[in-house]
């Protein structure tokens, strides 16, 4: 679909070859940012639910390059409270901004404001839905780990093993759905519950992929080539007791890595709580925090583009 004026909602309306316009474009910007690309360029983040990385690093990739921002991370310091819906809050925001990155915890929340907002929205999470540019980010870190893994004529699949929160998790659904144009296969490991939802699985097959389960973490760890970690969806839980069986239940450790291939990378969108323990921050698998840097080259390529200023 390409970029430019467009929506940013959900990484299913992006081709293979629109990623890889992307990835070169962050690939080019992270080398050389040009310092006004974005100047008289103004950006409204509107977080409706906490955030670190995703505002943050949006708001410095617009700063780093001469462009400003408005915004809130706090729905109750809005007229939100009182009870100015979603829609009339984006026919605001439109005026007084040239592109609008929401968060929501409504499965399709973004949708709706892209539906009613005539300048660009990009999706900072929707639920449990989806969370694109986090997904950007992730592919670029792994271009950057195994060059040349998304080429078009790559004959040699990647192993990713995705761990954790399958079902709540926004971030591995969307991964998924990238994942699907490339040669990769791709291993699922999760608690009993929280299996990845059947329709991502279906859509990533009929791509041709091979998705497969796999019961314990320490067997994901032996095959794969990236080991996607995500933590438990605490807040998306219906019941409390749900939760309490199944935390501490994945638990990735500097000991289980040991059974790792020499070049596995781990990754994770973080925040993480207590899924990877502290002493994997310093073994070279760890790669989370430098994918967390990842945010600021992608989300300044994703800016570029949509606002049709792509150097
Ligand atoms: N990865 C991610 O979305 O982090 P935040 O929730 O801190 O934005």
């Amino acid at each position: 679909m390409g970029f430019a004026g467009q929506h940013i909602i959900s990484i299913g309306d992006f081709s293979a070859e629109d990623i890889r316009e992307l990835l070169r474009l962050a690939h080019r910007i992270e080398q050389d940012p040009p310092p006004d690309l974005f100047r008289n360029r103004l950006m409204a983040t509107l977080f409706f639910e906490p955030s670190t990385r995703t505002r943050l690093s949006f708001e410095a990739a617009m700063q780093k390059c001469g462009g400003t921002v408005i915004g809130f991370s706090e729905a109750a310091m809005t007229s939100a409270r009182k009870g100015e819906s979603l829609a009339d809050t984006i026919r605001m925001v439109e005026q007084y901004s040239d592109v609008i990155v929401l968060r929501h915890p409504r499965d399709g929340s973004a949708r709706l404001a892209a539906e009613v907002s005539s300048v660009p929205v990009i999706n900072g999470g929707d639920g449990a839905n989806q969370h694109p540019s986090q997904t950007f980010l992730d592919l670029y870190t792994i271009d950057k780990l195994f060059p040349n893994c998304f080429a078009e004529h790559e004959d040699q699949p990647l192993t990713v093993a995705f761990a954790g929160d399958l079902r709540y998790g926004r971030t591995v659904h969307s991964l998924l759905a990238a994942l699907s144009h490339f040669h990769v296969r791709v291993l699922c490991c999760a608690p009993h519950g929280l299996e990845m939802p059947d329709h991502h699985v279906r859509l990533a097959q009929q791509q041709g992929i091979e998705v497969q389960e796999v019961e314990h973490l320490a067997d994901a760890v032996a095959q794969a080539d990236v080991l996607y970690m995500t933590r438990l969806q605490e807040e998306r839980f219906p019941d409390p007791i749900e939760f309490d069986h199944v935390k501490n239940t994945y638990r990735l450790t500097a000991q289980l890595l040991t059974h790792a291939k020499p070049h596995l990378r781990v990754l994770h969108p973080l925040p993480r709580v207590n899924e990877i323990a502290r002493d994997v921050d310093t073994t070279p698998h760890a790669c989370y925090f430098a994918q967390a840097g990842n945010g600021i080259p992608v989300r300044q390529a994703l800016l570029s583009l949509v606002l049709g200023l792509a150097p």
